[in-house]
């Protein structure tokens, strides 16, 4: 039989509706990894195929079975949101198809398929770090308000169970996640009147978050913002203004990561779409396209699962600083840094101050 000379990705993102700006980043980072390495991996053609799935999970499940049927894919990648990824999972193990997750941050999503492997975050992983900060600040009192879905319950989850362990006390409030209406929450929250005020919204949909907690006058309340880095995302940030200022977050990545590697990836990104900042998201794409040349070079252009057992135990420097990928559990090992909402050159920056270097997803972990 003859070589196959293509190798086709699929790219599956929301790239419509509400959660259009996670799907952007995502495949601007993915776009400019190809633009700057080519797009011939091991002497074969990479085609990138991106497809819309508007962040509807039937959509993307559509999307994935066509991409496997007709147009044979050897990867799927994308998914901008947890339910998307795990509407997929059933079909990578099915066809035997790795499945590159660059976006969602549910823990458990590695392990509803043996096919997938991660080049985002899990919550769990960026969030505990969080409560490890606050309890040693001089925190004592949080409410937690996340969206009421994986990643929230996830975040929501890590914060209490550390921080009470800690000697904190903390009460939950979880929000729908479609179109968010945070007022009332933010009432319940003034008449608790806590230290700290611990927020998971997805990455776009703190600048709806911050608007009613300016309007609600908390930024002059005295209680502090937290969460982890979502809810600060470097593509909104700046349109927060004054209000965001001093926000302590935990996270994996910001624009203002000080290394040569991240300096030349956010120039490049900027180049590339002058329009646009690079937030989390986009480095979950770029990396996530590194992940997949690096696999296919090892492979010689082979897919399947000889792909996905490539890519366990890969390890390179990211813009976001070093990472790897855990050969047990496919998941993504990284660094967490605490950062403070600082204005600097008149832009706002989460400003990283301290490290906690190679994390793995502790809900893993702790099996
Ligand atoms: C998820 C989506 C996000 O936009 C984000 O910032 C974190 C997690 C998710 O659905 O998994």
């Amino acid at each position: 039989a003859q070589a196959q000379e293509t190798i086709k990705v699929g790219l599956i993102l929301p790239l419509t509706g509400p959660f259009t700006a996670i799907g952007r980043q995502v495949e601007m980072g993915a776009r400019l990894y190809m633009q700057q390495k080519g797009n011939t991996v091991s002497g074969k053609t990479l085609e990138l195929l991106v497809k819309d799935d508007g962040g509807v999970a039937d959509a993307t499940k559509r999307t994935a079975q066509d991409l496997i049927v007709n147009e044979k894919v050897n990867v799927l990648a994308g998914f901008g949101l947890t339910p998307l990824a795990l509407a997929t999972a059933p079909l990578a193990t099915q066809a035997k198809v790795p499945q590159v997750v660059m976006a969602a941050g549910t823990a458990t999503i590695t392990e509803a398929s043996p096919f997938i492997t991660r080049t985002s975050f899990t919550l769990p992983q960026a969030t505990e770090p969080m409560a490890d900060w606050a309890a040693k600040n001089g925190i004592k009192k949080v409410v937690t308000l996340v969206s009421d879905y994986g990643p929230g319950i996830d975040s929501e989850k890590a914060f209490s169970g550390v921080f009470t362990k800690a000697g904190g006390q903390v009460e939950n409030l979880r929000v729908p996640l479609a179109n968010p209406d945070f007022s009332p929450f933010l009432q319940k929250v003034a008449d608790a009147k806590p230290d700290a005020l611990f927020v998971f919204v997805p990455a776009g949909q703190g600048a709806q978050f911050m608007k009613q907690f300016v309007e609600r006058g908390f930024d002059k309340s005295g209680i502090k913002l937290i969460g982890p880095g979502d809810v600060t995302d470097d593509e909104v940030l700046n349109g927060m203004g004054d209000a965001a200022l001093g926000a302590i977050t935990t996270h994996h990545y910001s624009v203002a990561h000080d290394s040569p590697e991240n300096k030349a990836f956010v120039e490049a990104f900027k180049k590339a779409n002058p329009n646009m900042r690079p937030n989390f998201m986009a480095v979950g794409g770029y990396d996530g396209m590194h992940l997949i040349y690096e696999g296919l070079k090892k492979t010689n252009g082979q897919g399947g699962q000889a792909l996905i057992d490539a890519m366990k135990g890969m390890s390179w420097t990211s813009p976001r600083g070093p990472v790897s990928i855990d050969p047990q559990t496919r998941d993504i090992v990284q660094n967490i840094y605490v950062r403070k909402v600082e204005r600097k050159d008149g832009e706002l920056y989460n400003v990283e101050f301290a490290t906690i270097p190679n994390v793995k997803d502790p809900v893993k972990a702790a099996k």
